[in-house]
């Protein structure tokens, strides 16, 4: 059931890796309360083009950016851009990230690192660009990390991915904690099992069943369910909450 109303028109969001997945959901459910959608991506400029008009038909505005979150000096300066060619900046979410999945054991330093880099590094330095920005935000700038069910429960052959999920609800329980005063929010969503290229791609129709036995409400879930959480902590409804983690995922962890 999406929420579908003006409270977020004249907001400027940025939605990292909003190009596929969980941040295209995202990035539509933010157009459709009538913010201008910056959909950045890191490769897949065809898909992020497919959001930025999905963002248009739902309502909202949008562009695009291409940068890679693990780069700190890139985004730094695409934020900069963002906030002179947009007027600001109102909603950061951070989404983009990557599963590297393997054994502690088998892991290689390489993928330890690129997983740390993209999905902790990552944030980090997108909250440290966006921070001077959103504390001039018209209205209460908000800050929302994507981080995951295994962030809080572990999962095996996901060490690392678990590691820079845990590590991503720290940074937005410190965020919030420096940011309170000013008004700005920082929020976390954990979702459980969510069904984009970055899931099915693995996932063989037995094993999908046997998950589903696994989730108290018996089913994988959708991106739009994420989304709609992200567009209820971006909008005016949420302006109590911060430090907090949503968790969107079945009942795999109450
Ligand atoms: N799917 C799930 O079950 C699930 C569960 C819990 C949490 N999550 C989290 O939700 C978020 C989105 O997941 P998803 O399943 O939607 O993933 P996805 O379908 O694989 O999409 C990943 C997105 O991140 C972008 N991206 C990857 N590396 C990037 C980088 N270095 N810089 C900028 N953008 C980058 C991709 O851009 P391109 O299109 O250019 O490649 C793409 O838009 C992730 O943080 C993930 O950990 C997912």
């Amino acid at each position: 059931m999406a929420i579908t109303d003006t409270a977020l028109h004249g907001k400027v969001a940025l939605v990292t890796g909003g190009s596929r997945g969980i941040g295209r959901a995202i990035a539509i459910a933010l157009g459709r309360r009538g913010a201008k959608v910056i959909v950045n991506y890191a490769s897949r400029e065809d898909a992020a083009r497919d959001t930025a008009a999905a963002v248009e038909a739902a309502g909202g505005q949008s562009a695009i950016a291409a940068f890679d979150v693990a780069d700190a000096a890139g985004v730094t300066e695409a934020i900069k851009a963002i906030g002179k060619d947009h007027g600001g900046l109102d909603i950061l979410v951070n989404n983009a990230g990557v599963a590297i999945n393997g054994l502690v054991l088998r892991f290689s330093d390489e993928q330890w690192q690129k997983t740390l880099a993209v999905n902790l590094g990552g944030a980090f330095h997108c909250i440290r660009a966006a921070t001077s920005l959103l504390l001039r935000a018209k209205a209460a700038g908000r800050i929302i990390n994507i981080t995951s069910v295994v962030g809080e429960i572990g999962n095996a052959g996901q060490a690392a991915y678990s590691a820079s999920k845990a590590g991503l609800i720290g940074l937005t329980m410190s965020t919030a904690r420096e940011l309170a005063s000013r008004g700005v929010t920082c929020n976390a969503i954990a979702p459980g099992f969510i069904e984009t290229d970055m899931t099915a791609e693995h996932l063989p129709d037995a094993q999908r069943a046997k998950l589903a036995e696994q989730i108290p409400l018996g089913r994988i879930g959708r991106t739009d369910e994420v989304a709609d959480a992200a567009a209820f902590l971006a909008g005016p409804e949420a302006g109590y909450i911060t430090g907090q983690v949503l968790r969107v995922n079945g009942g795999m962890l109450m």
